[in-house]
């Protein structure tokens, strides 16, 4: 070989190895949080955003990509941001949620986070992790293939996310924390959004309403991110049949269905052609209630699809869709059913290291008659996985106590199985119905593979609940309805091409199974995404040490996290 061709082999190689390196790339990004009045519903308070922007910015980056993104904090409130879904490997630092990996930051005060994203492509959403802020303090974080590869299915004209959210005439804070006082549930929303905006059916909103102008014959991904509070939704669009292509951030195989529900923390990725007569269409979010007897905001929140050119003109009356009832099981069960993982994403552990079942649904603390007890026959609520309802540390955060092996901050007897076995979605006894308080990890060796069985529970009712698992992604390899029955329902797992997700229905009166591999050292809360049942405890968090010999079981943290 003569010298000149080696040195245009030599220069072919560079350039590969800086084009591969230089494909991805880091994101800088501002975030400043801060009060804004905002009219919704014909009146105007002030609301928490960031950047003044409501819903916040949408960040888009691709699958490989880095993020940082620094947060000032010029509300009058602490705060912490957390990237919902995103895996986090090996920064435990940079998920947020306070006093579980970090003290919040306190007015006046910054904290980056930086943070890398490996092998996940979808819709995820950041928010607000602290008490109740999240209402307003939400956006979208779209992450697109590596450049150089595509989507599974042909790219769309438009790419937009759909963000359902809820909406209360008063500060939230107020509405959390009189909940906390009196025991009681707290007052629900007077609205839904569809990114921000009430919709139609509201005197002062019409004209904020959002609208989707498509040309005839156009698909556009929509992509679906439930940031209410408390509500899971259902969502439609008038006459259109929409294709499922994703959840949280895992493509599935695409099925159409005319209806979705998404639980609060749920991303649903959907294509919808426009093969429609040229018109105005609705797209309309209201409830999914599961819990019979409790109270629910029983409002449709609207956003209009129109096309270009269409004859009807701008001023006629959009199409409205028909939405399955508020308590429509069977439809959200239907629409579950349908959902396969694309096996192309990895393998399912076949094999299981942690057994674990948990319990998860409400509970009461029996109480003196009084104002504070103003739950049902005067108790207070609670909520509870096995038994524990889960207390967050007040004066330091469960990560940074891990770290630096600080104690009496958290014990690790979580229960692995319930303390006392009953029939879960029967008539329970009364004297099971009060929780115990504590702030109980569970360890998990690095490496071992991991099932988790969530069982509902009809204490307090029957009601389908949104778990959510920070650090990880699972396969979602069984759910059915009453009490999980490991004889026959283990054979029929889905270990093929179950869903890939990050937060997961456990139906009402019924159970779900999930596998992960523990992979990732750190401490990762697993919580209900419902903020009531959240605030009343519905969580638990894992301990996933290192396990590769290093001297400390996660990497240190980062000079600039907030003190506590
Ligand atoms: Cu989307 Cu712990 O939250």
């Amino acid at each position: 070989m003569g010298g000149a061709n080696f040195f245009v082999l030599v220069l072919f190689a560079l350039i590969n190895i800086f084009g591969a390196v230089t494909n991805a790339e880091t994101h800088y990004h501002q975030f400043t949080v801060g009060a804004m009045p905002v009219t919704r519903l014909c009146r105007t308070h002030n609301i928490i955003t960031v950047n003044g922007q409501f819903p916040g910015p949408t960040i888009t980056v691709r699958n490989g990509d880095s993020l940082v993104v620094r947060v000032l904090n010029q509300a009058q409130y602490n705060v912490t941001i957390h990237w919902h879904g995103i895996r986090q490997m090996r920064t435990p630092w940079a998920d947020g949620p306070e006093y579980v990996t970090q003290c919040p930051i306190q007015p006046g005060a910054t904290y980056t986070y930086r943070f890398k994203i490996e092998n996940q492509e979808g819709t995820l959403w950041w928010h607000a992790h602290s008490r109740w802020l999240r209402a307003t303090v939400y956006g979208a974080l779209i992450i697109l293939p590596k450049s150089g590869s595509s989507f599974p299915f042909s790219k769309p004209v438009l790419d937009l996310p759909i963000m359902l959210g809820e909406w209360w005439n008063r500060n939230v804070l107020d509405v959390m924390r009189q909940a906390l006082i009196t025991g009681a549930a707290p007052n629900v929303s007077d609205a839904y959004t569809i990114n921000g905006q009430p919709g139609d059916f509201y005197r002062c909103s019409r004209q904020g309403t959002f609208k989707v102008s498509v040309t005839p014959g156009e698909t556009v991904l929509l992509r679906v991110i439930n940031a209410a509070l408390n509500q899971e939704l259902f969502f439609t669009v008038a006459n259109h049949r929409l294709t499922v292509v994703g959840n949280d951030a895992a493509y599935n195989k695409p099925f159409t269905t005319n209806v979705i529900m998404v639980g609060p923390g749920q991303t649903t990725n959907v294509l919808l052609t426009a093969d429609q007569r040229p018109g105005r269409y609705y797209m309309a979010a209201r409830a999914y209630q599961s819990a019979q007897n409790a109270g629910f905001d029983n409002t449709t929140t609207t956003a209009i699809l129109e096309y270009r050119n269409s004859q009807t003109g701008s001023s006629s009356r959009p199409v409205l869709p028909i939405l399955p009832r508020f308590n429509d099981t069977a439809t959200v069960t239907a629409f579950t059913r349908q959902m396969r993982g694309n096996p192309a994403f990895g393998k399912v552990p076949t094999s299981v290291d942690e057994n674990l079942f948990f319990t998860v649904g409400l509970g009461f603390f029996n109480c003196t008659p009084g104002p504070r007890c103003q739950g049902p026959n005067n108790t207070r609520f609670a909520a509870s996985m096995n038994n524990v309802s889960f207390v967050l540390p007040r004066s330091t955060s469960l990560l940074q106590a891990y770290y630096n092996n600080i104690p009496g901050v958290f014990t690790t007897d979580f229960p692995p199985i319930p303390p006392v076995q009953f029939d879960y979605t029967g008539n329970v006894s009364r004297a099971l119905w009060q929780p115990r308080r504590g702030t109980k990890l569970y360890r998990l060796r690095f490496g071992s593979s991991v099932q988790v069985v969530l069982q509902d529970t009809s204490i307090g009712g029957i009601e389908d609940h949104p778990i959510h698992l920070h650090g990880y992604h699972f396969f979602v390899v069984g759910q059915g309805f009453g009490n999980f029955n490991p004889r026959t329902d283990t054979a029929k797992f889905n270990l093929v091409d179950p869903p890939v997700r990050n937060t997961i229905n456990v139906p009402t009166g019924g159970w779900s199974v999930i596998r992960f591999i523990a992979d990732n050292p750190g401490v990762w809360l697993m919580h209900c995404h419902i903020d009531s049942h959240l605030t009343w405890g519905l969580a638990m968090a894992f301990v996933v040490e290192n396990g590769e010999g290093k001297s400390q079981s996660v990497e240190p943290p980062p000079a600039d996290l907030p003190p506590c």
